[in-house]
């Protein structure tokens, strides 16, 4: 028998790595990028689970390395737990992301935590590990580890303030690492047919007619005002934000008239003023001025207390 690896298995075991290194020059370019002092810990957390992961997935248990891939798994959990407990416990607004309306980028951290659990479930001993058997077991374990890679990155790229350059080589790794699945795996095929099924579940939720119950949601909750005062906003020009004073298009409320327009989830209220509020923030950090709030979300919606909040606007 031969027992040389044939060409396709060779460059499937390169795809991997060049999948690695590229999410490794991602994460890079992401900590390059300036951000709160308060949301360092949830980046960094974030970013630690996507790289072990991914190197979990490349580097598979040999002979010789029986254990390099469990530390790595254990790694990427607790880099998972740990970046799930700083959002979600620090920055209570998160939850208010958890209704109709929760965006897309959100919907693919679920689904990364979800493909987490099945993979240790699939793998540890226990029920479903007795019911599937052996075999299955592992199949279900290296299929959940893909669909993993796969939502992680797409949560990473899709989050808002990261940069174009960012999300093309995170994408670009990605699909190195799944080439290298499709390639590696006995049943490349149904490998790729899962993936697909998933990237077109989550993307039906960004259209209608999906979109419609959660776009809904998101108009009949009430207008959070977050913080902003233009007494923080001196010497900026007016059209520079208010582009109704100078196309017409009313003079009311910026997020009240957006909140009624928004018609579609790329016009989803809180990306987009995520990144008009937060991309200023951030160039001018970068630029070494003063700034205000850029990913930390308490920085604009910490709950005030109601008397001071209104105070803060009278005196303007
Ligand atoms: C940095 C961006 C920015 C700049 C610059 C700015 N505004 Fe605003 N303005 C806003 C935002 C955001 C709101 C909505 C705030 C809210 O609802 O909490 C707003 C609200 C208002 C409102 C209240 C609208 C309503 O009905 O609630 C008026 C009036 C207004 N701005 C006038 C001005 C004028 C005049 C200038 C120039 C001197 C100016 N703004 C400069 C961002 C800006
Ligand atoms: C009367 C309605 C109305 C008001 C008031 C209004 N906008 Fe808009 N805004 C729009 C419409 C309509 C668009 C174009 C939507 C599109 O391109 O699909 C838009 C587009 C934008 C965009 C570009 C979005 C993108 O990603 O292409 C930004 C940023 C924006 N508005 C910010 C503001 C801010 C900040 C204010 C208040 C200071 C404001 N808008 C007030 C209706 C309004
Ligand atoms: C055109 C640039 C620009 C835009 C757009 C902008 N900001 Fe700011 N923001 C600034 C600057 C500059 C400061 C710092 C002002 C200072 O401290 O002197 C600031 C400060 C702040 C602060 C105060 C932070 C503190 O330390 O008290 C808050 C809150 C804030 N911005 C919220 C917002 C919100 C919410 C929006 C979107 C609706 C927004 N900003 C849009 C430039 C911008
Ligand atoms: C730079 C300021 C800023 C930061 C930082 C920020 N937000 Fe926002 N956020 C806004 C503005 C402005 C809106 C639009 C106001 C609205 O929707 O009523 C908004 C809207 C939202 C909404 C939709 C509110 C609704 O029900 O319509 C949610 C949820 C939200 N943000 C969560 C978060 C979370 C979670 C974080 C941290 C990961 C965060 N925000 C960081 C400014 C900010």
């Amino acid at each position: 028998m031969n027992t040389r690896p044939n060409l396709v298995q060779l460059l499937a075991r390169q795809a991997g790595r060049a999948g690695l290194l590229l999410l490794a020059a991602g994460v890079v370019v992401i900590l390059l990028r300036p951000t709160d002092a308060a949301w360092w810990a949830a980046r960094v957390l974030g970013l630690a689970a996507l790289l072990t992961m991914a190197a979990a997935l490349a580097l598979r248990p040999t002979p010789d390395r029986p254990r390099r891939h469990n530390l790595l798994g254990w790694a990427a959990l607790a880099a998972l737990l740990g970046h799930i407990g700083v959002v979600a416990g620090l920055q209570p607004v998160f939850w208010r992301w958890l209704t109709w309306a929760v965006p897309v980028e959100i919907v693919t951290g679920f689904l990364a935590v979800a493909a987490f659990a099945a993979a240790l479930a699939a793998q540890r001993p226990g029920r479903l590990r007795d019911r599937l058997g052996p075999i299955l077991g592992h199949r279900v374990h290296r299929f959940a580890g893909y669909v993993l890679a796969a939502a992680a990155a797409a949560h990473i790229a899709l989050v808002a303030g990261i940069s174009v350059v960012a999300v093309v080589v995170i994408l670009a790794g990605l699909a190195f690492l799944v080439v290298e699945g499709i390639f590696r795996e006995r049943h490349g095929v149904a490998l790729a047919a899962t993936l697909a099924l998933l990237t077109t579940a989550v993307a039906a939720l960004s259209i209608a007619p999906l979109a419609g119950p959660r776009l809904e949601a998101l108009r009949r909750s009430p207008v959070d005002h977050a913080n902003f005062l233009h007494s923080d906003h001196p010497g900026l020009a007016c059209a520079g934000c208010h582009h109704n004073f100078t196309d017409q298009t009313g003079n009311e409320n910026c997020l009240t008239c957006h909140k009624r327009i928004s018609t579609i989830e790329a016009m989803r209220i809180d990306r987009m003023f995520h990144a008009f509020c937060g991309e200023c923030h951030r160039a001018d950090k970068h630029a070494g001025k003063e700034f205000g709030p850029i990913d930390d979300c308490n920085g604009c919606h910490a709950k005030q207390a109601e008397g001071e909040k209104d105070a803060r606007r009278a005196a303007q």
